[in-house]
């Protein structure tokens, strides 16, 4: 991907030259919102001519610097993210606020220009439960219907490649643009894009195609671990409500109209000779997106502060669901207060692309699949597996029962070995993954009644002062609100009292030179379960093992790490560079929430006119921040978030792997379970 300066400073010359052509014949500026308003597909360059075209307003920048800035007073992990410890000291070294006092000083200019700066300095963080996103500009994704993948040969060398299953993805997905490539391709290749398929990539953009992947690294976001986030840059796929789906990855999917074209040099399969290509990106509609038809109509449509933006006084107003909702990593559900949730957040929606029918598994799902999780019998008759997308993948009380009768049905049927598969799992309900640890595992030291981590919350003036007003005033009796006392247990697993302010007195800590303060250590919320768990394990630990690409986040994360570090149950992660040591989880978080939700806590606890309150947001943006951080299991006085999680197997991906669960679990099986 070109830095950012280079299409930027390309793009001022070409839009004048086109808006100055245009002109000659009109007589008038054409709208630039005009031109893409309407239209499913469009160039890249008119998306950005469109968001290129406003100014920044100064009263809205200011708005979101000060929402941004004191909703951070609540996110947990500000000052240890100045500078994480090893392993993640040259990962994880941004420091929010002096980043926002370069922001409020520089002159941009367009406010599309201003939102790159202030997503990419949130991006800095490598954390996907602490975002700055703003639907004004999640209009359009861009699409290439190249999909790459890293694939290691038979000598142990490693190659980027076409996926091979690119244009079995890309002619159903993108059946109407397809033939806009096809007439891309050069000469002969001309409608041939079926051929590239699994072709070795040579070079991208005239470099090596791993200095793509890498300047990728730096901008994705999401994941502390730099393996992990060069993993971003390939196709993957999971485990969906209903089926597996197929994700694209960074290179073929943007979520900003970035990038016009790539020149790729490519070996085809079977050839010996080299094809050097030019593919134009393509901006393909967000269906979230309301329609608009000019620039006043895509502002006043997407631009600005919807339902749920911000929060509301839940005595006197409508609770409503919080806008943040949208860029969940889960499927939609209802979330009561009982069930937390713990979940990665990003511009982009889950992947509604099938992964191709021959990729599929064929095996029928057993009882108990609901959703997102989907269990299998292997072909050895003693391998089940339960693949599973999410940890809020259905109604909570749905996925419990389920979750244990899948487990179940395997055993009656003879599984006496378990992977689990969370690939691409963004998290979801915090008490599923302490339920799914337990039910594996049996009732023991580390599974009841704790079986995730003891967590703590920030503690700022401000906070303090919302749990006091709910107290004195008796203002959350329903037990709605996040800092009511009676909502939380102690670290010995004892509910507040009502009228005991869990936040005092606080825990205050120095970080990074930074005075810091923290909520006293929290205990268990999960136990007892609403179902009853079985009295023993429901398989040995030693024959689990967990399996995905290293996109395990938060909840995933609070599963994937008990059950690694407790139980001993071996971790492996699909792909990714050789060198480079590969994590099996990442953002562990504790609990994650977001701006509007904790606004609703400020306003119930009538406290929006203290001047540590952030006001209401006037754009159509999304904060998402750690509420609560959660205990390390090795050092447990530290935060899990930045100790160390090594896959215990990294599995090479050969061209009869790659996006294949079937052969990815029989090769898992033949390494780690025969
Ligand atoms: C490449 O050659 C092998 C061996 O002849 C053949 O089996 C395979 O189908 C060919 N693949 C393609 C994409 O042409
Ligand atoms: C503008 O878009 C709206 C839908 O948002 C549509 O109903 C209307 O006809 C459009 N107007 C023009 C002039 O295209
Ligand atoms: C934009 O579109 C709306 C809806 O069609 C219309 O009412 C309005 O006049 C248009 N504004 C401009 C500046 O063209
Ligand atoms: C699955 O459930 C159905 C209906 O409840 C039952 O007939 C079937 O035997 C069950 N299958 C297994 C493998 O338990
Ligand atoms: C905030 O408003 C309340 C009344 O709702 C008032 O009692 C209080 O003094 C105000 N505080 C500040 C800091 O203005």
């Amino acid at each position: 991907m070109a830095p950012l300066h280079h299409f930027l400073a390309l793009f001022s010359v070409f839009g004048a030259v086109c808006v100055n052509g245009i002109s000659e014949v009109q007589g008038s500026k054409r709208d630039p919102c005009a031109v893409i308003g309407g239209k499913k597909w469009v160039a890249p360059k008119d998306v950005r001519a469109c968001f290129s075209s406003f100014k920044v307003d100064p009263a809205i920048k200011r708005n979101i610097l000060d929402v941004v800035s004191k909703t951070l007073a609540f996110h947990t992990s500000v000052n240890y993210q100045i500078r994480a410890p090893e392993p993640f000291s040259k990962d994880v070294h941004e420091d929010l606020f002096k980043d926002f006092a370069r922001i409020s000083k520089t002159n941009y200019a367009s406010d599309y220009d201003l939102h790159i700066d202030m997503s990419r300095t949130l991006k800095r963080l490598n954390d996907g439960h602490c975002v700055w996103i703003n639907a004004c500009y999640a209009l359009f994704f861009n699409f290439l219907p190249i999909p790459l993948v890293l694939l290691t040969e038979k000598d142990g060398s490693q190659n980027v490649h076409i996926a091979p299953e690119a244009f079995e993805v890309a002619s159903v997905e993108f059946a109407d643009e397809i033939s806009v490539w096809q007439d891309a391709l050069p000469g002969p290749l001309k409608g041939k894009l079926e051929t590239l398929s699994g072709a070795k990539v040579l070079s991208i953009n005239g470099k090596r195609p791993f200095e793509s992947v890498n300047a990728n690294a730096l901008i994705t976001g999401s994941f502390q671990a730099f393996g992990t986030r060069q993993n971003l840059f390939f196709s993957s796929y999971a485990r969906s409500t209903s089926k597996f789906v197929y994700s694209m990855g960074n290179f073929a999917q943007q979520s900003l109209p970035l990038s016009d074209s790539v020149n790729l040099v490519i070996q085809r399969v079977n050839h010996t000779t080299l094809d050097r290509i030019t593919l134009p990106y393509r901006s393909r509609i967000n269906p979230a997106t309301v329609p608009f038809n000019n620039s006043t109509t895509y502002r006043a449509n997407n631009c600005v502060a919807v339902d749920g933006t911000n929060g509301v006084d839940i005595n006197t107003e409508a609770l409503v669901s919080s806008a943040a909702g949208r860029f969940q990593q889960t499927p939609p559900v209802p979330v009561t207060k009982k069930q937390r949730l713990n979940v990665i957040m990003d511009a982009a929606p889950l992947s509604d692309v099938d992964l191709p029918p021959v990729l599929q598994p064929t095996a029928p799902v057993l009882n108990g699949s609901f959703g997102s999780g989907a269990f299998f019998m292997q072909k050895d008759g003693k391998t089940g597996v339960l693949a599973l997308g999410s940890f809020s993948g259905a109604d909570f009380l749905v996925m419990q029962s389920g979750l244990l009768q899948g487990l179940m049905t395997l055993k009656q049927m003879g599984a006496t070995q378990l992977i689990v598969d969370v690939t691409n799992n963004g998290g979801g309900f915090i008490c599923m993954a302490h339920w799914l640890h337990r039910i594996i595992v049996g009732p023991k030291s580390t599974s009841v009644p704790q079986a995730g981590l003891d967590t703590k919350a920030r503690d700022g003036p401000l906070a303090r002062q919302i749990v006091q007003q709910i107290i004195d005033k008796n203002l959350d009796p329903q037990q709605n609100l996040l800092y009511n006392p009676l909502n939380w247990n102690d670290a010995n697993g004892v509910q507040f009292a009502a009228a005991d302010n869990w936040l005092l007195p606080p825990v205050n800590v120095h970080i990074n030179g930074h005075a810091d303060a923290f909520s006293q250590r929290l205990g268990q919320e999960c136990q007892p379960f609403s179902a009853t768990p079985p009295e023993t394990a429901l398989f040995d630990s030693s024959k689990v093992v967990i399996v995905s690409n290293g996109r395990c986040a938060s909840s995933c994360s609070l599963f994937s790490i008990t059950m690694d570090k407790e139980e001993g149950v071996r971790t492996v992660v699909v792909g990714g560079k050789a060198d480079i040591k590969q994590q099996y989880c990442g953002i562990v978080g504790g609990q994650s929430t977001d701006f509007s939700t904790i606004d609703t806590e400020i306003k119930t606890a009538q406290l929006k006119n203290s001047s540590l309150a952030p006001p209401d947001m006037l754009v159509n943006g999304v904060q998402g921040i750690t509420w609560r951080l959660g205990f390390g299991i090795d050092d447990t006085a530290e935060p899990e978030e930045w100790q160390d999680h090594p896959a215990t197997l990294n599995l090479p991906l050969t061209p009869d792997l790659v996006n294949n669960p079937v052969a990815i679990w029989d090769a898992v099986t033949a390494r780690l379970l025969s």
